[in-house]
Protein backbone atom coordinates (compact mmCIF):
# COMPACT_ATOMS: atom_id res chain seq x y z
CA UNK A 1 0.00 0.00 0.00
CA UNK A 2 1.39 3.84 -1.09
CA UNK A 3 0.70 5.89 1.85
CA UNK A 4 0.57 9.31 1.15
CA UNK A 5 3.17 11.94 1.99
CA UNK A 6 2.39 15.23 3.37
CA UNK A 7 5.15 16.97 2.27
CA UNK A 8 6.58 20.69 2.17
CA UNK A 9 10.01 22.76 2.32
CA UNK A 10 10.59 21.46 5.70
CA UNK A 11 10.10 17.82 4.64
CA UNK A 12 7.64 14.85 4.93
CA UNK A 13 5.05 13.14 7.64
CA UNK A 14 2.92 10.74 6.89
CA UNK A 15 -0.44 9.89 8.98
CA UNK A 16 -1.48 6.62 10.22
CA UNK A 17 -5.20 6.43 10.70
CA UNK A 18 -7.24 3.28 11.73
CA UNK A 19 -9.94 2.83 9.46
CA UNK A 20 -9.08 5.31 7.07
CA UNK A 21 -5.36 4.17 6.11
CA UNK A 22 -5.01 0.87 8.33
CA UNK A 23 -7.89 -1.82 7.52
CA UNK A 24 -8.04 -2.98 11.65
CA UNK A 25 -8.10 -1.06 15.29
CA UNK A 26 -4.76 -0.58 16.64
CA UNK A 27 -3.68 -2.56 20.10
CA UNK A 28 0.02 -2.96 19.89
CA UNK A 29 2.78 -1.04 17.95
CA UNK A 30 6.24 -2.23 18.08
CA UNK A 31 9.45 -1.90 16.13
CA UNK A 32 12.29 -3.65 15.48
CA UNK A 33 16.02 -1.77 14.70
CA UNK A 34 19.85 -2.97 15.30
CA UNK A 35 19.38 -6.08 13.68
CA UNK A 36 22.62 -7.37 12.39
CA UNK A 37 23.53 -8.28 9.27
CA UNK A 38 22.65 -11.66 7.76
CA UNK A 39 19.90 -12.34 10.30
CA UNK A 40 16.69 -13.29 9.31
CA UNK A 41 13.70 -12.92 11.81
CA UNK A 42 9.92 -14.11 11.29
CA UNK A 43 9.69 -17.64 10.36
CA UNK A 44 6.20 -17.40 11.78
CA UNK A 45 2.64 -17.06 11.23
CA UNK A 46 -0.18 -15.75 12.97
CA UNK A 47 -4.07 -17.62 12.70
CA UNK A 48 -5.29 -14.26 14.20
CA UNK A 49 -3.30 -11.42 14.37
CA UNK A 50 -3.51 -8.88 11.10
CA UNK A 51 -0.26 -6.47 11.03
CA UNK A 52 1.04 -3.84 9.41
CA UNK A 53 4.69 -3.11 8.35
CA UNK A 54 6.36 -0.55 7.63
CA UNK A 55 10.20 0.55 6.95
CA UNK A 56 10.61 3.84 8.56
CA UNK A 57 14.24 4.02 8.01
CA UNK A 58 16.41 2.21 5.55
CA UNK A 59 15.13 -1.19 4.12
CA UNK A 60 14.51 -4.92 4.01
CA UNK A 61 13.54 -7.69 2.01
CA UNK A 62 10.06 -9.41 3.44
CA UNK A 63 8.52 -13.16 2.40
CA UNK A 64 5.34 -13.49 2.37
CA UNK A 65 3.40 -16.78 1.78
CA UNK A 66 -0.33 -17.72 1.73
CA UNK A 67 0.94 -20.96 1.88
CA UNK A 68 0.57 -21.66 -1.72
CA UNK A 69 2.40 -18.56 -3.36
CA UNK A 70 5.50 -17.17 -1.90
CA UNK A 71 6.41 -13.46 -2.44
CA UNK A 72 9.06 -11.53 -1.94
CA UNK A 73 9.06 -7.49 -2.02
CA UNK A 74 11.67 -4.76 -0.79
CA UNK A 75 10.03 -2.22 1.92
CA UNK A 76 12.47 0.89 1.39
CA UNK A 77 11.03 3.64 1.72
CA UNK A 78 8.54 5.28 4.76
CA UNK A 79 5.46 5.90 2.40
CA UNK A 80 5.65 2.17 1.59
CA UNK A 81 2.94 -0.20 4.29
CA UNK A 82 2.95 -4.12 3.95
CA UNK A 83 -0.89 -5.51 5.41
CA UNK A 84 0.09 -8.49 6.39
CA UNK A 85 -3.48 -10.35 7.14
CA UNK A 86 -3.81 -13.67 9.19
CA UNK A 87 -2.45 -17.34 8.25
CA UNK A 88 0.49 -15.76 6.34
CA UNK A 89 4.00 -17.12 6.95
CA UNK A 90 6.54 -14.22 7.09
CA UNK A 91 9.92 -13.79 6.85
CA UNK A 92 12.39 -10.51 7.19
CA UNK A 93 16.21 -10.67 5.69
CA UNK A 94 18.21 -7.93 4.03
CA UNK A 95 17.99 -5.99 7.09
CA UNK A 96 20.08 -2.86 6.24
CA UNK A 97 22.52 -1.43 9.25
CA UNK A 98 20.16 1.55 9.45
CA UNK A 99 16.61 -0.46 9.16
CA UNK A 100 13.99 0.30 11.59
CA UNK A 101 10.37 -1.65 10.82
CA UNK A 102 7.45 0.25 12.50
CA UNK A 103 4.94 -2.44 12.56
CA UNK A 104 1.32 -1.96 13.77
CA UNK A 105 -1.00 -4.80 15.27
CA UNK A 106 -4.66 -4.97 15.79
CA UNK A 107 -4.22 -7.11 19.11
CA UNK A 108 -1.71 -7.70 22.71
CA UNK A 109 0.50 -10.02 22.26
CA UNK A 110 -0.48 -13.74 22.39
CA UNK A 111 2.31 -16.38 22.12
CA UNK A 112 -0.84 -19.35 21.59
CA UNK A 113 -1.43 -16.74 18.09
CA UNK A 114 1.52 -18.42 16.60
CA UNK A 115 2.08 -21.19 14.51
CA UNK A 116 6.65 -21.65 13.73
CA UNK A 117 7.12 -24.29 12.49
CA UNK A 118 6.25 -23.97 8.59
CA UNK A 119 4.92 -27.84 8.18
CA UNK A 120 2.15 -27.33 10.24
CA UNK A 121 1.52 -23.82 8.66
CA UNK A 122 0.58 -25.74 5.78
CA UNK A 123 -1.05 -28.30 7.56
CA UNK A 124 -3.16 -25.46 9.50
CA UNK A 125 -3.75 -23.58 5.69
CA UNK A 126 -4.95 -27.00 4.68
CA UNK A 127 -7.44 -27.68 7.29
CA UNK A 128 -9.02 -24.24 6.66
CA UNK A 129 -10.30 -25.55 3.49
CA UNK A 130 -12.10 -28.30 4.59
P1 LIG B 1 9.03 -12.61 17.42
O1 LIG B 1 7.64 -12.20 17.06
O2 LIG B 1 9.36 -14.08 17.37
O3 LIG B 1 10.07 -11.79 16.53
P2 LIG B 1 10.41 -11.82 14.97
O4 LIG B 1 9.18 -12.23 14.25
O5 LIG B 1 10.84 -10.45 14.68
O6 LIG B 1 11.50 -12.79 14.74
O7 LIG B 1 9.36 -12.03 18.86
C1 LIG B 1 10.67 -12.09 19.41
C2 LIG B 1 10.52 -12.19 20.92
O8 LIG B 1 9.90 -11.01 21.44
C3 LIG B 1 9.67 -13.37 21.36
O9 LIG B 1 10.26 -13.92 22.53
C4 LIG B 1 8.34 -12.75 21.70
C5 LIG B 1 8.69 -11.34 22.13
N1 LIG B 1 7.67 -10.35 21.78
C6 LIG B 1 6.96 -9.72 22.79
O10 LIG B 1 7.15 -9.99 24.00
N2 LIG B 1 6.03 -8.78 22.45
C7 LIG B 1 5.77 -8.45 21.17
O11 LIG B 1 4.91 -7.57 20.90
C8 LIG B 1 6.51 -9.12 20.13
C9 LIG B 1 6.27 -8.79 18.67
C10 LIG B 1 7.44 -10.06 20.48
Amino acid sequence: MDLKVIGDQRGSLIALEPGLNIPFAIKRVYYIYGTLPDVGRGYHAHRRLEQMAICVSGSCKMIIDDGITRREMRLDSANKALVIRNMIWREMHEFSSDCVLLVLASDYYDESDYIRDYDKFIKEVNDGKK
